[in-house]
């Protein structure tokens, strides 16, 4: 790998408007984190920079939600994430936020750069204004009907029912979100980036000097400038962020997209208000940004186009963006509460912060969008981190202690087998170190994982438990060596699980031993006495996955009920027509699929009053085995109507869930046949 004088590491700066969830952690924590601490142990010089993002609509949404100041809102969720990153191992060297001083002052002073450089374009535009609460409306602040499937409450960026991207002029009855009155258009002034005087140098630095780049990111890119770039405002209509320092731009605010990734630079600030240049405006520095792919096109495009205009500073090297992570087959969702929530995952599982590492990095959405379920959680624990890397740490550790009284013994002769185990180590370093170096993170762990296997296997074919008794010069052979694997699988997994390597590293009294030393078979010098074993990894048992699939089951629950868009109502009607329709129980008797339709059944109903035909569409929700014996509420006296040939004297009551799926309305509790619902 070329090596550079400096690294910067970034990550994305997480919205505070919420916890962060493990589709954050997966996508880019664990990743930047692995990075950082690799560049950490190969003796680099790096900066490893995260914080909160506290500007933006989101946040003034979630503070409107709850009736509290976005203040409020985004000094809670920084404290919380923060605190959750370092239970996590998170290894920013500084974790600050964009409410800070020193971000306002700089993200202030680049906008005054760019403005006085004269890089922006002013330009007058019509927007939606609500007159009542005297403001311009914000995109996600403006809901009506989706012009393309009647979604009622669709946003004036997105219908959230048919996934469409809309412009707020495309709803049909824009109404405010603020004060729910019309609103009206009015004019507004807003400095915009012209992007497209970019297109050029964005070609020829991207699509020609970084070819190396995922394909994933190079994809998005190239498609962004295929497409053609627009103009883009930096400016904003709302009274949260940072205030636009010039003339003429009063209760203006910059842009979230503009503010926030200058927050990496406002932190490195921060940390080191000397040197901070070094590592932002030169050349022998690699910036890396660690992001998910929905922010490719602003660290790809439109802040280097910003960095360029500037000036003064260099351009990321690498923006190894990733995908996104599923939760059971689901989206993640921060706003239908469809999440794994860090913190609560280091409330239920304490001492497990490897396990979530491991199964996030062994899952990353590296190249596609992948699925994270508990039950592979469970699995990836119990099969890989407990049955092979603690197992062969834990037998050595035992057997050493039992047969050696806790010393590593010496070594006499060595095998073939012998020979070549050894030999191995440094070619597993060198193919972590490779896929580390190339952001192949599954890889890198996978490659660290045969190391783990290699020991394992290494044990159980030379069982030093069996010959102990007869050849105890072999044994203390094979025990120093499965000594010197377990020293070499601490130092090699210490970028990825760092508890457990820290643990490992105690168990065996390990003195600092740097990377490059990876590899070496006399790690551990003979007569080293090593501290009582500790398990590594311990099995997760069904219930602890039972609670989570639970909580995960009661959430889909609350989120039917809310998704499902209530129907206005109908027409008022007197209850003297109300009083004749006749509903009454009764009971299922007798069920068949209608001939040649997919929806109709055929059903005996026994009324109470009689036993009569009644045909409903209920054929793709029930079989017609597990209908027999159900309660019904049945109109009895609905005329007869003749569906498919067949006659149906009544209709059954039913409700129609979030789905489109059909329940039977029933009373809350058996009742006899033929009593009436009134
Ligand atoms: N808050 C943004 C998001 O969650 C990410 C901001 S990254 C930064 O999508 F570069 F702008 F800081
Ligand atoms: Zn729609």
């Amino acid at each position: 790998m070329k090596e550079y004088k400096r690294y910067m590491v970034t990550s994305a700066l997480p919205y505070a408007n919420g916890p962060v969830h493990i589709g954050h952690l997966a996508g880019v924590y664990v990743p930047a984190d692995i990075y950082a601490r690799y560049l950490r142990l190969r003796g680099r010089d790096v900066v490893f920079v995260g914080g909160s993002d506290e500007h933006g609509v989101p946040i003034t949404i979630k503070a409107r939600k709850e009736g509290v100041s976005p203040k409020e809102i985004v000094d809670r969720y920084h404290a919380l994430i923060k605190e959750s990153f370092e239970r996590f191992g998170i290894s920013f060297d500084v974790y600050s936020r964009t409410t800070s001083a020193i971000h306002h002052q700089t993200a202030s002073d680049f906008f005054k750069t760019l403005y006085e450089k004269g890089c922006f374009v002013e330009k007058e535009t019509e927007q939606y204004y609500d007159e009542e609460a005297q403001q311009f409306l914000a995109d996600r602040y403006i809901t009506g009907v989706c012009p393309y499937c009647r979604n009622e409450r669709a946003y004036g960026d997105q219908c959230e029912q048919c996934g469409t991207s809309l412009n707020p002029i495309d709803l049909i009855n824009p109404r405010s979100a603020l004060s729910g009155s019309v609103p009206v258009m009015r004019a507004t002034k807003h400095w915009y980036l012209p992007l497209e005087n970019y297109d050029s140098f964005l070609r020829k630095w991207i699509l020609e000097e970084h070819k190396e780049w995922k394909p994933n990111v190079y994809g998005q890119c190239k498609s962004w400038l295929d497409l053609g770039l627009q103009p883009r405002a930096v400016t904003r209509d709302l009274d949260w962020g940072i205030p636009v320092p010039i003339e003429g731009a009063e209760g203006k605010v910059l842009y979230v997209w503009f503010d926030a990734p200058i927050g990496y630079i406002s932190n490195t600030r921060e940390l080191l208000p000397d040197t901070w240049q070094d590592y932002w405006k030169s050349d022998d520095s690699c910036i890396v940004h660690f992001i998910g792919k929905d922010n490719i096109v602003f660290h790809c495009i439109i802040f280097p186009a910003m960095l360029k205009a500037e000036g003064s500073y260099v351009l990321p090297r690498n923006v190894p963006a990733n995908e996104f992570l599923n939760l059971e087959n689901d989206k993640i969702s921060t706003t239908r509460n469809w999440a794994v929530w860090l913190h609560e995952y280091l409330d239920d599982f304490p001492g497990k912060e490897d396990v979530l590492r491991y199964v996030l990095t062994a899952n990353a959405p590296e190249t596609k969008d992948n699925n994270f379920t508990w039950k592979d959680f469970q699995d990836r624990n119990n099969n890989e981190l407990v049955a092979i890397y603690g197992n062969f740490v834990n037998r050595t550790m035992v057997l050493t202690h039992r047969y050696f009284n806790g010393k590593t013994p010496e070594t006499s002769l060595w095998t073939d087998v012998d020979r070549e185990t050894m030999q191995e180590i440094a070619l597993i370093r060198e193919k972590v170190e490779n896929a580390l170096e190339n952001y192949r993170f599954r890889e890198a762990l996978k490659e660290a994982m045969s190391l783990a296997r290699l020991g394992n296997k290494y044990l159980a074919d030379a069982e030093p438990w069996k010959i102990i008794k007869t050849d105890e010069a072999r044994t203390r052979t094979i025990l120093n060596l499965a000594l010197q694997l377990t020293t070499n699988m601490a130092l090699l997994f210490e970028p990825f699980l760092p508890f457990s390597s820290a643990k490992l590293k105690n168990m065996l009294r390990l003195p600092d031993i740097p990377w490059e030393r990876i590899g070496e078979s006399d790690l551990l010098p003979a007569g080293h006495e090593l501290n009582k074993p500790v398990l590594l990894f311990e099995k997760v048992e069904d219930d602890a996955i039972e609670k989570q699939l639970q909580r995960l089951g009661s959430l889909k629950t609350t989120n039917a009920q809310q998704d499902c868009k209530a129907a206005p109502a109908k027409p008022d009607i007197l209850f003297d027509e109300f009083s004749t329709i006749d509903i009454r129980t009764g009971t299922i008797l007798e069920a068949a699929k209608v001939p040649k339709t997919d929806k109709l059944m055929k059903l005996l109903v026994d009324t109470g009053i009689d036993k009569r035909t009644i045909v409903s569409g209920i054929a793709p929700y029930f079989t017609p085995e597990e209908l027999p014996g159900k309660q019904v509420s049945v109109v009895v006296n609905l005329a007869p109507r003749t569906l498919k040939g067949v006659v149906s004297q009544g209709m059954l009551l039913l409700a129609e869930d979030a789905d489109g799926k059909l329940v039977f309305v029933v009373p809350e509790r058996a009742v006899a046949n033929g009593s009436t619902i009134s």
